[in-house]
Protein backbone atom coordinates (compact mmCIF):
# COMPACT_ATOMS: atom_id res chain seq x y z
CA UNK A 1 0.00 0.00 0.00
CA UNK A 2 1.27 3.45 -0.37
CA UNK A 3 0.78 6.34 1.58
CA UNK A 4 1.96 9.74 0.43
CA UNK A 5 1.79 11.37 3.88
CA UNK A 6 1.04 10.34 7.00
CA UNK A 7 -0.22 12.79 9.62
CA UNK A 8 -0.23 12.56 13.76
CA UNK A 9 -2.49 14.61 15.13
CA UNK A 10 -1.64 16.61 18.30
CA UNK A 11 -3.77 18.69 20.96
CA UNK A 12 -7.53 19.96 18.85
CA UNK A 13 -6.46 17.50 16.31
CA UNK A 14 -8.63 14.33 16.41
CA UNK A 15 -10.10 13.94 13.62
CA UNK A 16 -8.41 15.08 9.78
CA UNK A 17 -11.01 17.48 7.51
CA UNK A 18 -12.04 16.68 4.11
CA UNK A 19 -10.24 13.14 4.66
CA UNK A 20 -12.41 11.07 1.98
CA UNK A 21 -12.70 7.21 1.84
CA UNK A 22 -11.72 7.21 5.19
CA UNK A 23 -11.14 3.38 6.84
CA UNK A 24 -9.57 2.92 9.91
CA UNK A 25 -7.16 0.37 10.60
CA UNK A 26 -5.67 -1.29 14.14
CA UNK A 27 -2.36 -2.29 13.62
CA UNK A 28 -1.08 -5.01 16.22
CA UNK A 29 2.70 -3.85 17.13
CA UNK A 30 5.76 -5.35 18.77
CA UNK A 31 5.27 -2.34 21.15
CA UNK A 32 1.38 -3.03 22.29
CA UNK A 33 -1.47 -0.74 21.10
CA UNK A 34 -0.85 2.54 19.33
CA UNK A 35 -3.15 5.31 20.49
CA UNK A 36 -5.92 4.41 18.19
CA UNK A 37 -6.80 3.13 15.01
CA UNK A 38 -4.99 4.36 12.00
CA UNK A 39 -7.17 6.47 10.06
CA UNK A 40 -6.50 5.99 5.97
CA UNK A 41 -8.16 7.84 3.34
CA UNK A 42 -7.92 10.16 0.25
CA UNK A 43 -6.90 13.89 0.50
CA UNK A 44 -5.74 16.30 -2.13
CA UNK A 45 -5.41 13.26 -4.87
CA UNK A 46 -2.90 11.47 -2.40
CA UNK A 47 -3.27 8.93 -0.07
CA UNK A 48 -3.13 10.09 3.53
CA UNK A 49 -2.75 8.20 6.96
CA UNK A 50 -3.80 10.03 10.62
CA UNK A 51 -3.67 9.47 13.70
CA UNK A 52 -4.63 11.40 16.56
CA UNK A 53 -2.15 11.30 19.14
CA UNK A 54 -4.00 12.27 22.48
CA UNK A 55 -6.55 9.36 20.82
CA UNK A 56 -10.02 10.67 19.14
CA UNK A 57 -11.26 11.51 22.59
CA UNK A 58 -7.64 13.26 24.13
CA UNK A 59 -8.25 10.50 26.22
CA UNK A 60 -3.60 9.57 26.45
CA UNK A 61 -1.80 12.37 28.13
CA UNK A 62 1.54 12.94 26.56
CA UNK A 63 3.73 10.91 29.12
CA UNK A 64 1.62 7.81 28.35
CA UNK A 65 1.71 8.09 24.73
CA UNK A 66 2.56 4.97 23.30
CA UNK A 67 5.46 7.11 20.86
CA UNK A 68 6.49 3.44 19.81
CA UNK A 69 3.94 2.00 19.08
CA UNK A 70 2.10 4.94 16.99
CA UNK A 71 5.09 5.57 14.98
CA UNK A 72 5.99 1.82 14.30
CA UNK A 73 1.98 1.44 13.02
CA UNK A 74 2.91 4.53 10.74
CA UNK A 75 5.79 2.75 8.89
CA UNK A 76 3.98 -0.70 9.12
CA UNK A 77 1.32 0.39 7.10
CA UNK A 78 3.75 1.93 4.42
CA UNK A 79 3.97 5.52 5.47
CA UNK A 80 7.31 7.03 5.25
CA UNK A 81 6.72 10.86 5.55
CA UNK A 82 5.54 11.95 8.37
CA UNK A 83 4.13 15.38 10.20
CA UNK A 84 3.50 16.05 13.64
CA UNK A 85 1.22 18.00 14.50
CA UNK A 86 2.36 19.76 17.68
CA UNK A 87 0.31 22.34 20.34
CA UNK A 88 3.06 24.34 21.84
CA UNK A 89 4.06 27.42 24.27
CA UNK A 90 5.60 30.29 22.79
CA UNK A 91 9.10 31.13 24.69
CA UNK A 92 10.09 33.90 21.84
CA UNK A 93 8.01 37.12 21.46
CA UNK A 94 7.52 37.04 18.08
CA UNK A 95 5.69 33.47 18.56
CA UNK A 96 2.55 34.55 20.52
CA UNK A 97 -0.78 32.71 20.10
CA UNK A 98 -1.27 31.16 16.77
CA UNK A 99 1.56 31.77 15.30
CA UNK A 100 2.55 28.39 13.03
CA UNK A 101 6.11 27.23 13.45
CA UNK A 102 8.51 24.63 11.55
CA UNK A 103 10.94 24.05 13.74
CA UNK A 104 14.58 23.21 12.88
CA UNK A 105 15.93 21.88 16.53
CA UNK A 106 14.55 19.90 19.81
CA UNK A 107 16.01 19.98 22.92
CA UNK A 108 14.27 16.78 25.50
CA UNK A 109 13.66 17.46 29.18
CA UNK A 110 11.24 14.07 28.71
CA UNK A 111 11.85 11.11 31.22
CA UNK A 112 10.62 8.13 31.83
CA UNK A 113 9.58 7.75 28.18
CA UNK A 114 11.10 4.67 25.71
CA UNK A 115 13.43 6.28 23.77
CA UNK A 116 14.19 4.08 20.79
CA UNK A 117 13.54 0.72 19.51
CA UNK A 118 16.78 -0.49 20.34
CA UNK A 119 16.11 -1.77 23.76
CA UNK A 120 15.54 -5.49 22.96
CA UNK A 121 17.71 -8.06 24.56
CA UNK A 122 20.14 -9.10 22.35
CA UNK A 123 19.38 -7.07 19.76
CA UNK A 124 22.01 -4.73 17.55
CA UNK A 125 22.63 -1.55 19.24
CA UNK A 126 22.09 0.80 16.31
CA UNK A 127 23.59 4.43 16.82
CA UNK A 128 22.06 7.16 14.86
CA UNK A 129 23.04 10.52 13.67
CA UNK A 130 20.04 13.00 15.01
CA UNK A 131 22.15 16.63 14.37
CA UNK A 132 19.38 17.69 12.66
CA UNK A 133 16.21 16.14 14.03
CA UNK A 134 13.59 17.07 11.15
CA UNK A 135 14.12 16.04 7.66
CA UNK A 136 15.11 19.65 6.45
CA UNK A 137 13.31 18.38 2.67
CA UNK A 138 10.56 18.07 4.42
CA UNK A 139 10.26 20.89 6.77
CA UNK A 140 11.45 23.07 3.51
CA UNK A 141 8.33 21.69 1.61
CA UNK A 142 5.96 22.34 4.32
CA UNK A 143 7.28 25.85 4.48
CA UNK A 144 6.50 26.37 0.84
CA UNK A 145 3.15 24.84 0.96
CA UNK A 146 2.53 27.21 4.01
CA UNK A 147 2.90 29.97 1.92
CA UNK A 148 1.37 28.56 -0.85
CA UNK A 149 -1.76 28.30 1.42
CA UNK A 150 -1.48 31.55 2.56
CA UNK A 151 -0.51 30.48 5.64
CA UNK A 152 2.33 32.83 7.41
CA UNK A 153 4.70 30.09 9.01
CA UNK A 154 7.67 30.67 10.63
CA UNK A 155 11.21 28.55 9.43
CA UNK A 156 13.01 27.10 12.13
CA UNK A 157 13.10 27.69 16.04
CA UNK A 158 14.31 25.27 19.00
CA UNK A 159 11.75 22.83 20.41
CA UNK A 160 12.08 22.02 23.83
CA UNK A 161 10.18 18.93 24.83
CA UNK A 162 8.74 19.06 28.60
CA UNK A 163 6.81 15.78 30.49
CA UNK A 164 3.75 17.00 30.84
CA UNK A 165 1.11 17.16 31.49
CA UNK A 166 0.84 19.83 34.09
CA UNK A 167 2.23 23.30 32.07
CA UNK A 168 6.00 24.76 33.37
CA UNK A 169 6.91 27.01 36.09
CA UNK A 170 8.21 30.08 35.17
CA UNK A 171 11.44 29.34 36.06
CA UNK A 172 11.71 26.35 34.07
CA UNK A 173 10.75 28.43 30.71
CA UNK A 174 13.15 31.02 32.12
CA UNK A 175 15.76 28.09 32.40
CA UNK A 176 14.87 26.83 28.71
CA UNK A 177 14.86 30.27 27.19
CA UNK A 178 18.50 30.27 28.71
CA UNK A 179 19.07 26.81 26.70
CA UNK A 180 18.20 28.38 23.41
CA UNK A 181 14.48 26.88 23.30
CA UNK A 182 12.28 28.71 21.35
CA UNK A 183 8.70 26.98 21.73
CA UNK A 184 7.84 24.59 24.72
CA UNK A 185 5.98 20.87 23.58
CA UNK A 186 4.88 18.09 25.56
CA UNK A 187 4.74 15.46 22.63
CA UNK A 188 7.86 16.43 20.26
CA UNK A 189 9.75 13.94 21.83
CA UNK A 190 10.60 10.86 21.24
CA UNK A 191 8.46 10.90 18.53
CA UNK A 192 10.87 12.28 16.34
CA UNK A 193 13.52 10.25 17.30
CA UNK A 194 11.53 7.23 16.90
CA UNK A 195 10.54 8.48 13.56
CA UNK A 196 14.55 8.70 12.55
CA UNK A 197 15.53 5.25 13.79
CA UNK A 198 13.08 4.27 11.54
CA UNK A 199 14.39 6.29 8.26
CA UNK A 200 11.29 8.09 8.13
CA UNK A 201 11.11 11.35 6.89
CA UNK A 202 9.89 13.50 9.72
CA UNK A 203 8.71 17.45 10.10
CA UNK A 204 6.80 19.26 12.96
CA UNK A 205 4.28 21.99 12.68
CA UNK A 206 4.11 23.65 15.82
CA UNK A 207 1.07 25.62 16.59
CA UNK A 208 1.18 27.93 19.14
CA UNK A 209 -1.38 28.21 21.67
CA UNK A 210 -0.32 30.47 24.41
CA UNK A 211 2.77 32.00 25.89
CA UNK A 212 4.65 29.72 27.93
CA UNK A 213 4.79 30.82 31.58
CA UNK A 214 6.26 34.15 32.37
CA UNK A 215 6.64 35.25 28.73
CA UNK A 216 2.98 36.52 28.36
CA UNK A 217 1.94 39.09 30.07
CA UNK A 218 -0.96 37.25 31.87
CA UNK A 219 -0.06 35.84 35.12
CA UNK A 220 -1.44 32.88 34.45
CA UNK A 221 -2.15 30.21 31.48
CA UNK A 222 -5.86 29.75 31.05
CA UNK A 223 -6.45 26.37 29.28
CA UNK A 224 -9.78 27.58 27.36
CA UNK A 225 -7.60 30.31 25.83
CA UNK A 226 -5.19 27.41 24.91
CA UNK A 227 -7.92 25.43 23.25
CA UNK A 228 -9.85 28.60 21.23
CA UNK A 229 -6.05 29.62 19.96
CA UNK A 230 -5.51 26.36 19.55
CA UNK A 231 -8.44 25.62 17.30
CA UNK A 232 -7.99 28.55 15.14
CA UNK A 233 -4.72 27.35 14.28
CA UNK A 234 -5.71 23.61 13.68
CA UNK A 235 -8.05 25.13 11.32
CA UNK A 236 -4.82 26.36 9.18
CA UNK A 237 -3.51 22.73 9.30
CA UNK A 238 -5.41 20.62 6.39
CA UNK A 239 -4.96 23.64 3.58
CA UNK A 240 -1.47 23.47 4.67
CA UNK A 241 -1.46 19.76 3.94
CA UNK A 242 -3.30 20.05 1.05
CA UNK A 243 -1.06 22.77 -0.91
CA UNK A 244 2.13 20.27 0.26
CA UNK A 245 0.29 17.16 -1.10
CA UNK A 246 -0.87 19.18 -4.37
CA UNK A 247 2.80 20.14 -4.89
CA UNK A 248 3.93 16.51 -5.40
CA UNK A 249 0.43 15.15 -6.97
N1 LIG B 1 3.85 24.20 27.61
C1 LIG B 1 3.93 22.93 27.18
N2 LIG B 1 3.14 22.44 26.24
C2 LIG B 1 2.23 23.24 25.71
C3 LIG B 1 2.08 24.57 26.11
C4 LIG B 1 2.94 25.08 27.11
O1 LIG B 1 2.87 26.26 27.53
N3 LIG B 1 1.07 25.09 25.37
C5 LIG B 1 0.62 24.11 24.56
N4 LIG B 1 1.32 22.98 24.75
Amino acid sequence: MTIDLAVIGGSGLYKFPGLENAARQRVQTPYGPASGDVVLGDFAGCRVAFLARHGEGHTVPPHRVNYRANVWALHSLGARRVIGVNAVGGIRDDMGPRTVVVPDQVIDYTHGRYTSFCDVEGAEVKHIDFSEPYTAALRRALLDAAARAGVKALDGGCYGATQGPRLETRAEIARMKRDGCDLVGMTGMPEAVLARELDLDYACLALVANFAAGCGDEAEISIEEIFAHLAAATAEVPRIVAALLEAQA
